[in-house]
């Protein structure tokens, strides 16, 4: 049986990077016809509830509905050490992470923590993230597990380190290589699930576990490769200290077969002009992780890149000071005024939906609402907290009414997220 989702409807038309909140379809009186995990029809209200009589009404009333938010980069074993104070980048990774990560190597932790994951993203309209796991094995496959039992498109894979790291937390080149390959043959393509190819960064990992990753992906080039570029500048520094023949940090990953379309980079923040153009050249996405730019002390992504090439947006928790992605886009627009650049609330919106959905190449099918796309959404109350609905009591435009949740608003806000096809259950 269909399910009509009545309310206010948000979806693109197009890049609003490109034309604007032009690009953005606002229908004030909406709803969202879905049957069997996917996209039907969106119109007017009247309309599809005249064509569409039997079909089950959910009335949300004022609230928006939007395509659920697109988490396109984080770490999910660092659930647990969130907010951890007071380091930068390298002491965070050594003093907080390692430490953390060291856990999964008990299945049941890595279940545990993947299973309290997802439930705190889904209560915040996060319906798909694309997350690092541990060098262990089982800590992908629990988080596919998770994932699976909750009908959730996600992407995930291995992460790989081969030096640099506590011994608990290395593999090798081949080592790499073997588990990573039989976990994508294990669960690429399953069900909603996809595996990504995912060296660290090559602080963690030698030119040859490089080159290893580079095979896999060559073998395997429907797969996304996941990793972090030029995040803060000691890292810059170190990464010149190691591969001391490189041209700057893009060429240790593109050396080793590690650019191009599908790469998805996270942070990018110190580019080097050669590297923005070859970065565009080659068709690579970045992922802009603003809270955990700010929290972790490593600088203003550059947000002009959007008009060049795929950008998304994300926690990056647990650098990321935050799992909502509403949070996620308030700090985007502090981050870009502070760079003289105030992104518009539809640019805003649509980098946590179908930005993040283009940086994973998954635009067809999640990220926005349209006819045929999978069938994953958010309800979000517009009006959910006092200081918000104040805020919004003299608001004559949708971005006016949206405008006060991005800055303000947190999961009291999500009304309901829907995944494919079907509400979640609240706990
Ligand atoms: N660079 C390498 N690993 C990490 C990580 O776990 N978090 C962040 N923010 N940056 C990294
Ligand atoms: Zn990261």
């Amino acid at each position: 049986m269909a399910d009509l989702l009545l309310g206010q409807v948000l979806s693109y038309r197009g890049d609003p990077f490109e034309t604007g909140e032009d690009a953005a379809r606002h229908i004030a009186d909406g709803a969202v016809l879905v049957e069997a995990g996917r996209i039907l029809d969106l119109g007017e209200a009247g309309a599809l509830t005249a064509a569409h009589p039997r079909a089950r009404r959910h009335d949300y009333g004022r609230c928006l509905i939007s395509a659920g938010f697109v988490d396109a980069h984080v770490h999910y074993p660092q659930t647990a050490m969130i907010a951890s104070w007071g380091k930068r980048l390298i002491d965070w990774l050594n003093d907080y992470t390692f430490p953390e990560e060291m856990r999964f190597a008990d299945p049941d932790y890595a279940r545990d923590i993947a299973g309290r994951y997802l439930d705190i993203v889904l209560a915040g309209g996060t319906t798909t993230v694309c997350s690092y796991a541990t060098i262990h094995p089982g800590s992908v496959d629990a988080l596919f597990e998770a994932a699976q039992a909750r009908d959730m498109r996600i992407y995930t894979g291995k992460t790989c380190m081969d030096r640099n790291a506590p011994p608990g937390l290395l593999d090798t080149a081949q080592s790499a290589y073997d588990q990573s390959r039989a976990l994508l043959r294990k669960w690429h393509g399953l069900d909603r699930l996809s595996y990504v190819i995912t060296p660290r960064f090559s602080p963690t990992s030698t030119p040859e576990q490089l080159a290893a990753m580079g095979q896999l992906w060559k073998e395997h080039p429907d797969c996304l490769m996941q990793t972090h570029l030029s995040e803060q500048t000691d890292e810059i520094e170190w990464v010149k200290a190691l591969f001391p023949q490189s041209r700057d940090y893009l060429d240790t990953y593109e050396t080793q077969g590690l650019l191009r379309e599908g790469a998805v980079y996270g942070h990018a923040i110190w580019l080097t002009e050669r590297e923005k153009a070859r970065l565009v050249e080659a068709g690579a996405s970045l992922v802009h992780c603003p809270t955990s730019n700010t929290f972790i002390g490593s600088g203003l992504f550059d947000m002009g890149l959007a008009r060049r090439l795929r950008v998304g947006l994300a926690t990056d928790t647990g650098g990321g000071s935050s799992f909502s992605m509403l949070r996620t886009m308030a700090a985007a627009y502090e981050v870009a005024q502070l760079r003289h650049n105030p992104l518009h609330p539809a640019q805003l919106w649509w980098l946590a939906t179908q930005g993040s959905a283009r940086a994973l190449r998954a635009e067809e099918r999640i990220g926005n609402i349209a006819p045929g796309m999978e069938a994953d959404l958010v309800v979000v109350d517009l009006a959910s907290t006092h200081p918000i609905e104040q805020a919004t009591r003299r608001a004559e435009t949708l971005w006016q009414q949206i405008f006060p949740t991005i800055m303000m608003g947190d999961d009291r806000a999500i009304r309901a997220t829907w995944v494919n096809g079907r509400p979640v259950p609240r706990s």
